[in-house]
């Protein structure tokens, strides 16, 4: 195992990165979250508190570790502070974080702009989370973006704001809805870039340094590989590649840089918004799962669909992401269901297939191929090491690796960190 792990959603994202990632960032100096904003969450459980972080990195109650907010990410300055004011009335105000001066300012028309082009699609609506992520992207792809490093330089923020915003009100003047004031927003924006200066530098710069002196870091994944505009299943995405491989694009750092990656997925599969699901199945055994798992958004709530492991998604993700170890999350809210199924292949009209179809409505037809295996009655919360778990939990995990391709490092059995049972070592402790 190398120093440098990126830690991946390996489906629709909510695969308990969250976990994973508290856990390996114990043992970094460095995490780095590299795109994505406020439509991720996750819940970290510190000093027996729990702490919901949309976009600050999870490494942020450790005063030892630095933390990262890279070019990729689209950044929402309100939601930021609104986390600052949490972690600091926890106690925490000695941390060490770096905000990249190319990430992107989601501003307040990006959310409205968000919704209205939602409702424009109706039956086709995305599900998005409605934070204004696909509007910042879009500005950021039109080259109309407004950057963190815009806000600290006053002419510059004029001349990004003038033409970002006269795009915005063109589109909220076309849907009917309120515009915005240049003064207003100028003014509000200007001061908020004034709070932020302190952190605000070239990240990629600074990661260079830290890459050359090996330290141990961590890319912490957002939403999943599923969800990537280029190799999820579009248009039901997000707007940006949470696959490992925009890690480099999205961080600014060598390719070459990166040396593992642990791709995350549950012992079953969510799914929240809109989009074909092709091992989704709701009857007393999937509301079981969803209330043992407390399957609800983080960021909005919404219950998740659930499904069957699904290794055609699996393997994709492999191809796309080069996982080099799984982490299996939530094992234990498996523990009494009598028949467990794993997806081992896709029909389409009739013919097995292996990779996920490009086209939209043929992946709405795919037929999910199972293999059932028995499931265990046990209670796994307690187990501490593979070999205490029943058997059938053993040939689950077994079966997992052997059709993914992928071995097991971690597998987790409840909710605390000493519930994380890592089968290998992650960083190299030379
Ligand atoms: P957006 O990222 O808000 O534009 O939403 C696009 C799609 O990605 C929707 O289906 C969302 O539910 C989904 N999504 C975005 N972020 C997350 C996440 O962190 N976990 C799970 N789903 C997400």
């Amino acid at each position: 195992m190398g120093n440098r792990i990126v830690v991946v959603g390996t489906q629709w994202g909510d695969e308990g990165k969250g976990k994973i990632t508290d856990y390996l960032a114990q043992q970094a100096d460095v995490v780095v979250r590299s795109q994505g904003g406020n439509n991720a969450g996750h819940t970290i459980i510190f000093g027996g508190k729990k702490f919901a972080l949309h976009l600050i990195p999870s490494g942020i109650f450790n005063p030892h570790i630095q933390n990262i907010m890279a070019n990729g990410m689209v950044i929402e300055p309100i939601a930021l502070f609104k986390e600052f004011e949490m972690i600091h009335e926890a106690g925490i105000i000695d941390y060490q974080l770096a905000i990249s001066d190319r990430a992107h300012v989601i501003m307040p028309y990006h959310l409205d702009i968000d919704v209205l082009e939602e409702n424009l699609k109706g039956s086709l609506a995305v599900g998005t989370t409605k934070k204004g992520i696909g509007p910042a992207y879009t500005d950021k792809s039109m080259r109309i973006g407004i950057r963190i490093g815009d806000l600290l330089d006053p002419e510059q923020f004029k001349e990004r704001l003038t033409i970002s915003l006269r795009f915005a009100n063109l589109k909220l003047q076309s849907y009917g809805a309120k515009t915005y004031d240049f003064e207003d927003l100028y003014d509000t924006y200007l001061e908020y870039g004034k709070k932020l200066a302190k952190w605000v530098t070239d990240t990629s710069v600074l990661l260079e340094k830290v890459v050359f002196q090996n330290k141990k870091m961590l890319f912490e994944g957002a939403q999943g590989v599923m969800l990537c505009i280029d190799h999820g299943t579009y248009p039901y995405v997000t707007s940006s590649s949470p696959s490992a491989a925009s890690v480099p694009l999205y961080a600014g750092v060598s390719p070459q840089a990166i040396t593992d990656v642990v791709g995350v997925t549950k012992a079953y599969v969510t799914r929240v918004g809109s989009g074909v699901f092709p091992t989704e199945f709701e009857d007393d055994c999937s509301k079981g799962i969803r209330q043992r798992g407390k399957e609800y958004g983080t960021t909005t709530g919404r219950p998740r669909r659930i499904g069957w492991l699904d290794m055609v998604v699996l393997r994709h993700a492999k191809r796309v992401s080069g996982l080099t170890s799984l982490s299996v999350m939530l094992l234990d809210v498996l523990s009494g269901v009598s028949e467990l199924k794993i997806c081992t292949g896709y029909l389409l009209d009739s013919k097995q297939i292996d990779y996920i179809p490009a086209n939209y409505n043929d992946f709405a037809k795919i037929q999910p191929v199972y293999v059932t295996l028995p499931g265990w009655t046990e209670d796994i919360t307690k187990c501490t090491t593979f070999d205490e778990l029943p058997i059938q939990a053993k040939q689950y995990l077994r079966a997992i690796e052997e059709y993914s391709g992928i071995p097991i490092g971690i597998f987790s059995v409840g909710p605390d960190r000493l519930q994380t049972i890592a089968l290998k070592q992650y960083f190299d402790y030379k």
